[in-house]
């Protein structure tokens, strides 16, 4: 793939060049300087203007097929984005395009936005409720296991709340909140509801050293703290984060 070739030259010449070989896609072409704008929504500090989220409604159609009308997908290997903070969606489309989180289906999907689709698409997400998924109280069966007999969305729990201080790992909720939704902006994914099955596949890439952005605008942050986490651990919290949208909204701030 040709943005494999360019990966190593600098950000502004790979965006430069990428945006070169795009085929000029009809919907960017009427908005606005596209290339920098899709660059500068990659910035987890962004304050990217608002998107509008009836149009963001006509663009999703396309998105429908996998993460479904209404941003809760059926099938769990294709994330929610309902209910997802606006400027997160937007900064992970401008990713995928620049090859900065790498997925081949959504770097052809994210392709031919512009940033201003992007925005609009987020806005759309976000005014959608996320569906209500279900943890698993099944009681851990290994007998190996320190945890055996306590039910996996407990253990999930546990971690989420407390984190694990002797194993350096922190608290998911200092971050994502005590109820799972994220802090409003680009960097912090609400989290709650989400398929499990996504959750774990993402936490175990984390684990692997997963970094989306590059340089100054990568978010290296969940590496670290997925570095610890066993695989009955990342299980457990992503059963537990499934179940999230039951916990109530406790935090004063709404998260
Ligand atoms: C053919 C299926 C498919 C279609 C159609 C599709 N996506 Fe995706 N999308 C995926 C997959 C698979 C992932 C997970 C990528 C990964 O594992 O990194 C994803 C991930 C995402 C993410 C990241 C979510 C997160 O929580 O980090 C966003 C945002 C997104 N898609 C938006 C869109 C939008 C907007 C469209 C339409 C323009 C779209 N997708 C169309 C399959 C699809
Ligand atoms: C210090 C802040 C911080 C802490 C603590 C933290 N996270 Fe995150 N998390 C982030 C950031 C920032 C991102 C976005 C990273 C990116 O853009 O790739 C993220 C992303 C994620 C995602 C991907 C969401 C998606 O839609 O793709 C999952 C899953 C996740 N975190 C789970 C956890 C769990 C589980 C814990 C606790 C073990 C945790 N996080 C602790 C900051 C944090």
């Amino acid at each position: 793939m040709s943005f494999r070739l360019v990966r190593a030259v600098p950000a502004l010449l790979l965006t430069a060049s990428a945006f070169a070989q795009d085929p000029a896609p009809e919907v960017s072409a009427v908005a606005e300087p596209a290339p920098a704008a899709v660059a500068e929504l990659t910035d987890p500090h962004a304050q990217a203007a608002p998107g509008d989220a009836a149009a963001g409604a006509n663009k999703a159609a396309v998105c429908a097929a996998c993460h479904g009308m209404d941003g809760n997908s059926a099938d769990p290997q294709y994330p929610k984005l309902a209910g997802q903070h606006e400027a997160y969606i937007a900064r992970h489309l401008a990713l995928f395009k620049a090859g900065e989180r790498v997925n081949a289906i959504m770097l052809g999907f994210a392709a031919g936005l512009s940033a201003q689709d992007m925005r609009d698409l987020g806005a759309f997400y976000a005014s959608k409720a996320t569906l209500p998924g279900t943890a698993d109280d099944a009681p851990i069966a290994d007998p190996a296991s320190p945890n055996v007999g306590k039910p996996f969305y407990e253990v999930g729990q546990t971690l989420y709340r407390g984190g694990d201080a002797a194993r350096g790992i922190p608290a998911c909720l200092a971050c994502h909140g005590p109820a799972g939704h994220g802090i409003p902006g680009p960097s912090y994914p609400s989290l709650a509801g989400q398929h499990a099955q996504y959750t774990a596949d993402m936490l175990r890439r984390y684990r692997g050293g997963e970094v989306h952005g590059r340089g100054d605008n990568a978010s290296p942050i969940m590496a670290s703290v997925a570095a610890q986490l066993t695989d009955e651990e990342i299980e457990a919290l992503a059963t537990f984060i499934e179940g999230l949208h039951a916990a109530p909204a406790t935090a004063a701030a709404g998260n």
